[in-house]
């Protein structure tokens, strides 16, 4: 089979960028070349010679000679013009932009099938990790009952950093900004957002359905304190951002993001630093476990480059699972096991929110419940008060026996 020629125009010569440019330099495998690239900022320094770059996003769009572009600017809605408008003029794209797909997936898939062009995004979700071409190709959907992981790799590195060298929140994050790990906007990161984009298009790939961003709820890591990272050094548990999907009894999908203490046993728990790790459940070959690093130049740039590479023999998304389950029902009727401490005696207010609860302590400073809650009221009592809230379990019917929530109770 011949593989087609790619004849590159790139937009963004940043960390990715930059990381892309030199990565294809190392491949020369690939019959990938790059024309002309598309930046912002005219003052700035380049490291390679000025000519290879425009500030004219028509310079590419409307150069007849590209035939892909790869979108790697730090702009969502930049980046949903220039990508839109590729896709438009006929051109493949690959782009690694998480946050524009969540907020456009239904856009992006019409007008791919609309224009007969591709666009691939695997480096959108957990950079290394080769996840949405296995969840697309590999996986058929009657099989697969849930994604859960790792999926940001700076709340990694913060929460590694609190609790291997017991740092505070503030010190850790930071550390992550200063090695550049953190998006400009922190927030992103450490609300829980960055992690609720990519699970909304891991989701997506999963169990079909394209959802919106407000969707899916997304709780950070911004409340946690060294009050939760001690109770889980005492208890050998890691605290870890864990998005989640997952299909129940009833046929529906229940998809968030909150932190989770993991125990040892669990896969996650060797996940540190900037690595992101993805479990799979599937009915018949049980867990499956991809890790990788989820962040940084050359990682990314992988992702992109595999991408490139699929493009060359044709690869296109064909989005089976979002065809085939039109209907599929997302909802947020899951019961939680739940620590939720803050730094005053709250615990009557916040006890009104639980189902049950099994444990209450308070030494007039700090409080903290552990019980069942619904999600809904999860949501709600995040929103409603400063508490930090950790999630124990995510109760499905089949284990419920098999938890002891008073093996996690000892006296902060
Ligand atoms: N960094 C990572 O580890 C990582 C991992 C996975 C995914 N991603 C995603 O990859 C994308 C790029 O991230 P990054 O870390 O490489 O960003 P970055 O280092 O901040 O670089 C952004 C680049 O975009 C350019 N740019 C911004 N607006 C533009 C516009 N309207 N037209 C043309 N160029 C524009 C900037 O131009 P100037 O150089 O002129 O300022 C810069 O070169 C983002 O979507 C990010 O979420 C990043």
């Amino acid at each position: 089979m011949n593989r087609k020629k790619l004849n590159i125009g790139l937009f963004g010569f940043g960390c990715v960028g930059y990381g892309l440019y030199q990565v294809l330099e190392k491949t020369p495998t690939l019959n990938a070349t790059i024309k002309t690239i598309c930046v912002k900022d005219q003052n700035k320094p380049r490291p390679i010679p000025q000519e290879h770059f425009t500030f004219d996003k028509n310079a590419i769009l409307c150069d007849k000679d590209i035939n892909v572009i790869v979108e790697l600017i730090d702009n969502a809605d930049e980046a949903f013009d220039i990508v839109s408008a590729a896709l438009r003029a006929g051109k493949a794209v690959v782009t690694a932009n998480k946050k524009m797909i969540a907020e456009h997936l239904a856009e992006l898939i019409d007008l791919q099938y609309e224009y007969k062009v591709p666009l691939l995004y695997e480096a959108s979700c957990c950079a290394s990790i080769p996840i949405l071409r296995n969840l697309e190709e590999y996986y058929d959907n009657e099989l697969l009952e849930s994604v859960e992981g790792i999926v940001n790799g700076s709340t990694n590195y913060i929460l590694t950093k609190m609790s291997a060298e017991g740092q505070s929140y503030q010190e850790a994050l930071s550390q992550a900004q200063a090695k550049g790990y953190a998006e400009s906007n922190p927030l992103l990161d450490t609300g829980g957002f960055d992690a609720k984009y990519k699970l909304l298009i891991l989701s997506a790939h999963a169990f079909g359905g394209v959802l919106k961003p407000q969707d899916i709820f997304n709780a950070g890591i911004d409340r946690i304190s060294h009050l939760e990272q001690q109770y889980a050094k005492e208890k050998g548990l890691k605290i870890k951002l864990i998005a989640q999907a997952f299909r129940k009894g009833d046929g529906t999908i229940s998809a968030f993001v909150a932190p989770r203490f993991i125990r040892p046993s669990d896969k996650l728990y060797q996940v540190d630093d900037v690595y992101n790790g993805v479990t799979l459940k599937t009915v018949f070959s049980e867990d499956q476990f991809f890790v990788g690093k989820g962040a940084g130049a050359y990682p990314t740039a992988s992702a992109v480059i595999s991408d490139l590479s699929a493009l060359t023999y044709d690869y296109k998304y064909e989005y089976k699972k979002i065809n085939q389950n039109k209907h599929v029902e997302y909802n947020n009727d899951v019961l939680l096991k739940i620590f939720a401490s803050c730094e005053s005696d709250y615990k009557a207010d916040v006890a009104a929110y639980f189902e049950e609860t099994s444990e209450q302590f308070s030494n007039g400073k700090h409080s903290y419940t552990i019980g069942t809650i619904t999600l809904s009221n999860y949501i709600k009592l995040y929103g409603e008060k400063p508490v930090s809230l950790i999630v124990v379990d995510t109760i499905r019917e089949e284990e419920l026996e098999a938890i002891n929530i008073n093996e996690l109770v000892a006296e902060i």
